[in-house]
């Protein structure tokens, strides 16, 4: 059945979230991260999310870019970095994304069939308008829902229930896509139909839920939704 809504995940789903490390790699005084930015950006990306989880178990929320900052500080521990302009530019950085290349052709297809677009991110509402407009997607979504209101982290199913109070539109009339395993398998489990952009070919997640559709990207999203 056809989509009313496309959701989209942000955070290496549309954003590309090594991008920050590999720029801070490749600019003058990085020469440090040379060697070191891929397994600092996985780190980094790790703990970020454990953090998510940790938290909302907790019942400790705080926002996204704190948690991020915490993973930061941890991940550049681990690998023996303690510079702080490096870690104000990293984080500097990590507000301004880079959106994957076919994105925005995604956003443009699903515009012009008149499908729905939305994200839903466990971002901050600032980072990320910071973030959709760096990446020159701003203009793309009729909905940008942050999972602030709930104040706990994505796969809590109050976070996807956003996607209804903020829209109007059904489950059953949405199409979830996201590049995090466990986001798509917490969709899914949901009940919205999901893609998981499988960018990493890594197994699938053994979770309650399992995405109707697997892609290496985003490029089938615009057929997918109205298939
Ligand atoms: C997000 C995280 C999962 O954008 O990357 O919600």
């Amino acid at each position: 059945m056809t989509a009313r809504l496309v959701v989209f995940d942000a955070y290496g789903t549309l954003l590309d979230v090594d991008g920050a490390a590999r720029a801070a790699a490749a600019e003058p005084g990085g020469e440090a991260l040379a060697r070191l930015w891929a397994p600092l950006a996985s780190d980094w990306r790790r703990k970020q999310l454990e953090y998510t989880w940790l938290r909302t178990l907790m019942g400790a929320y705080a926002d996204f870019d704190v948690v991020t900052a915490d993973a930061l500080d941890w991940a550049m521990e681990a690998h023996g970095l303690a510079d702080v302009g490096l870690r104000d530019r990293l984080l500097a950085l990590y507000r301004v994304l880079p959106a994957y290349g076919e994105a925005r052709g995604v956003l443009e297809a699903l515009k012009g069939a008149g499908i729905g677009r939305a994200i839903l991110s466990n971002g901050s509402p600032g980072m990320l308008q910071a973030a959709v407009e760096a990446a020159g997607i701003a203009g793309s979504f009729d909905a940008v829902i942050s999972v602030e209101a709930v104040g706990r982290y994505k796969p809590v199913r109050a976070v996807y229930d956003l996607v209804g109070a903020e829209t109007g539109v059904a489950a059953g009339d949405v199409l979830f896509v996201s590049a995090n395993g466990w986001d798509a398998a917490g969709a899914a489990a949901y009940g919205f139909r999901t893609l998981w952009v499988n960018r990493t070919a890594a197994p699938v997640e053994r979770l309650p839920g399992r995405p109707a559709h697997v892609a290496a990207d985003l490029t089938p999203v615009p057929e997918l939704a109205t298939q």
